[in-house]
């Protein structure tokens, strides 16, 4: 397991037992480094994809903005969604988009294998019984200027009815498009992209006309095989695919006079990523963690538990509430070493050595609230007990990052903050108070 957000909610719900092989603590997992192209390590999170590589690699970062929440997206890896092959993975479709390969290591060697190959059938992947995936390599072209579109249920938090990436390879008037959620794996428009490549007015200034871009999305739409499910019919997928494809190629193209010519920059422009810290303590005798700033034990009947379970369950720290442990809801939301993450998602091992902080930690030793406690209750944004402590720690975490937040921003930070009942309103007007204070 690599961020568990795959993995735990199965755990969660007994489904998969046994012990477990935890992989955030391999710190070469975590590298990145740029050469020809962009190399990321598995266990490069879709945060880091989002922060550090927006000036990087585009269709990565426009990709992993569309998935879940922070507190998913904190932990959750490129190595699991390719282990896992969900057809309608954000991130597989952008990394298809972009002509990225997969390293896989062994005792046996390393291999590289196209992401499109790699993928096999629904949740079916080229990964061998003895083999890790060790890497994603993006080419050159792939960080060039990039759209991703997505229909799902709602604007956050939905997994895709259809999804469509496209990257411009602008020096080589070639464009690479990927699409999810279509058909038993995320695929390439082969058809689209040849005719983009030769019809396309790639000369400077050229404008693509509303006839070419209707002609990509049927293109598009004829590159799909879809099925009906929860999300969608099959003409609903396939219109949408029609839809997403010329919608991602318009936009993709508005972007190509500014967007960097070719290459994916220097190591500097991913400075600013957030890469899970790979100078971790190795685990040595009796496992420590602090929370609330007090040091506690992980005992050894909760290593294979969540996070949520040894607060609640074994340490009786309640003020996370658990309503769903599958990260739908965030009303377990904590911080580990000051990233917010849903405390059910996480195992209990992957906190030792770490600091975590809970809402009742929040207040200062004399009782004073946290400034975003004290604003929603002048605001009138303290709503019930389950969802109100996940609501406290996202709105800290979000004015932490930025400080003086749109309310689309706003929206946007506590959106894996879920409230079945009351309303969001007073709880959006209570962050932009404690931003104002
Ligand atoms: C609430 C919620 C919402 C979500 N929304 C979206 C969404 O909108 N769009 C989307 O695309 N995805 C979404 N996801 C899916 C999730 O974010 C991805 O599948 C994630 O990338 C999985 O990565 P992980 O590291 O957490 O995987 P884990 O749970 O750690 O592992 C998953 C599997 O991958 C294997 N694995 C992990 N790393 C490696 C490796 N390096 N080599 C070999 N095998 C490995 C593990 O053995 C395991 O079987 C959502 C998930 C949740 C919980
Ligand atoms: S997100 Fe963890 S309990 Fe709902
Ligand atoms: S879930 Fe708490 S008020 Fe709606």
């Amino acid at each position: 397991m690599a961020g568990g957000t795959e993995v735990m909610p199965l755990r969660n719900r007994g489904e998969r037992g046994g012990p477990v092989l935890d992989l955030s603590r391999v710190s070469e997992l975590s590298a990145i480094s740029v050469e020809d192209g962009v190399r990321l390590g598995a266990g490069v999170s879709y945060t880091a994809l989002l922060e550090g590589l927006g000036k990087g690699v585009p269709v990565l970062a426009l990709a992993a903005r569309t998935i879940a929440s922070r507190q998913v997206r904190n932990r959750a890896t490129l190595g699991g969604a390719l282990a896992i092959a969900d057809p309608s993975a954000d991130i597989l479709c952008a990394l298809v988009a972009g002509g990225a390969e997969v390293e896989l290591a062994s005792l046996s060697g390393v291999r590289r294998v196209p992401v499109e190959r790699f993928l096999t059938g629904p949740y079916r992947c080229d990964l061998g019984n003895e083999e890790l995936i060790t890497a994603v390599l993006v080419p050159a072209w792939g960080c060039g200027p990039a759209a991703y579109a997505k229909v799902g249920a709602r604007n956050a938090m939905a997994r895709a009815a259809c999804a469509v990436a496209v990257v411009l390879d602008v020096e080589r008037r070639a464009v690479g498009i990927g699409v999810a959620a279509c058909a038993p794996t995320p695929v390439r428009a082969l058809e689209a992209e040849r005719f983009v490549a030769e019809e396309a007015p790639w000369g400077e200034g050229g404008e693509l006309g509303e006839r070419l871009l209707k002609r990509v999305g049927a293109l598009v739409a004829g590159a799909t095989r879809p099925r009906a499910d929860g999300r969608g019919s099959v003409e609903y997928k396939r219109h949408a695919a029609a839809v997403l494809g010329g919608r991602a190629l318009a936009r993709a193209w508005r972007d190509r006079a500014t967007a960097r010519a070719g290459g994916c920059g220097t190591l500097a422009d991913y400075a600013s990523a957030f890469v899970p810290d790979p100078s971790l303590p190795a685990v040595d005798g009796a496992p420590k963690l602090k929370i609330d700033g007090a040091e506690h034990h992980l005992p050894e009947e909760a290593t294979g538990d969540s996070l949520l379970r040894l607060l609640r369950d074994q340490l009786h720290i309640t003020a996370p509430k658990n309503a769903c442990e599958e990260g739908e809801c965030g009303s377990c939301t904590v911080s580990i070493d000051g990233e917010i993450a849903c405390a059910c998602l996480v195992p209990a091992v992957q906190a030792v050595g770490c600091e975590v902080e809970t809402v009742a930690g929040l207040s200062a030793a004399d009782g004073e609230l946290h400034p975003v406690q004290a604003a929603l209750l002048e605001a009138g944004g303290v709503q019930c007990g389950f969802c109100t402590p996940g609501f406290v720690m996202a709105a800290r975490d979000l004015l932490r990052r930025v400080p003086d937040p749109t309310d689309e921003q706003i929206r946007e930070g506590l959106n894996g903050n879920l409230c079945r009942c009351t309303g969001y309103r007073k709880i959006v007007e209570a962050v932009r108070l404690a931003a104002a204070r």
